[in-house]
């Protein structure tokens, strides 16, 4: 295995894309952490429809990164709707308003008014994208905006059964047409990395994981909403017969967009299916090159969950060090 970047002297800069989301709420948790050890800079969160409506995911990042003492890293609703499908949330999963049990406070939340200004700003030839909600900002943004330097994407399921139909994963099932229009304008000079099902439902926080977290967390304010938005989801996976812990997909997916962790990949090309309503969100990696296409994904086909575990434990030593009591 290999780690995918080198740290350079600058903290790489960081968009994320999220429709927050429980996993999602531990993302911004791992990327509150590098941002306080100065190991990136987190420039912005914007959100998708998804988990829930774009407004409320917004809502939440914006929440969460105040508890986290980041008042000064703005946050934005995204596209309101995907872009041909009607949009459906998942409360089933995620809880009514995105965050299981714990809801985020409805008032005195301020919101950034232009998601797209906040990457015409910050999408520079060194900052990550990191999409961990359906693919609807970025497709909107790609129909005339610059192609990331990096762009890596929460998605899919590769010869692994869907979480959402028998063959589709969720962001690429609630927008399919964003997710096909992405990988059709992807080029091999600049390739998408993709985290799917198959790696991501690897990394499994337990109760027993979640009590150490928490007790690393010290006072950090973290502790407020971990413990109620994660035994929805502990509740959630019980009932799909996965057992009492969760599938931690968009925490994994942020270790892999900045190089923290081990993984393994294969250069493909992906299609995703948008018309068929029995096949909608299918994706397909071209593993044997039968289409001919240039390859334009790095499709991520192992990570070391062992030393992700690690890498939550020290950010979340990071943040109970930096104090985010307020
Ligand atoms: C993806 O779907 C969402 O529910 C999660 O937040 C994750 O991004 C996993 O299929
Ligand atoms: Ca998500």
């Amino acid at each position: 295995m290999q780690l995918k970047t080198t740290m350079t002297s600058h903290p790489p800069a960081v968009i994320l894309d999220c429709d927050t989301g429980i996993d999602d709420s531990l993302a911004l948790v791992y990327l509150a952490a590098l941002h306080h050890a100065g190991e990136i800079t987190l420039k912005a969160v914007t959100t998708t429809a998804g988990n829930v409506d774009a407004h409320q995911c917004a809502l939440n990042s914006r929440h969460i990164l105040n508890l986290l003492n980041l008042p000064e890293i703005p946050v934005a609703v995204g596209q309101p709707h995907p872009l041909i499908v009607e949009l459906t949330t998942t409360p089933e999963t995620h809880g009514d308003t995105g965050l299981g049990y714990y809801h985020a406070p409805t008032a005195g939340l301020e919101l950034y008014p232009d998601w797209r200004e906040l990457w015409r700003h910050n999408l520079t030839n060194t900052t990550h994208l990191i999409v961990t909600g359906p693919a609807t900002n970025l497709a909107t943004w790609l129909r005339g905006g610059t192609w990331p330097a990096h762009l890596t994407l929460m998605g899919g399921a590769y010869l692994y059964p869907g979480n959402t139909t028998p063959t589709a994963e969720w962001n690429s099932w609630v927008d399919p047409h964003a997710a096909k229009e992405v990988f059709a304008a992807a080029e091999a000079s600049a390739p998408i990395t993709v985290c799917s099902l198959g790696v991501t439902e690897q990394m499994l926080i337990t109760p027993e994981i979640l009590d150490t977290l928490i007790a690393e967390l010290g006072t950090s304010r973290a502790v407020e909403f971990l413990p109620d938005a994660l035994r929805f989801y502990f509740e959630f996976h019980q009932a799909q017969g996965e057992g009492y812990q969760a599938q931690i997909h968009d925490l994994l997916t942020c270790m892999i967009a900045l190089g923290t962790i081990e993984v393994e990949h294969t250069d493909v090309s992906i299609d995703v299916e948008a018309e068929s309503e029995l096949l909608r969100g299918t994706t397909i990696a071209d593993f044997k090159n039968h289409w001919g296409r240039p390859t334009s994904a790095r499709l991520i086909t192992n990570a070391n969950i062992e030393q992700a575990h690690l890498e939550l434990l020290r950010a979340i030593q990071v943040l109970a060090k930096h104090n985010t009591v307020r």
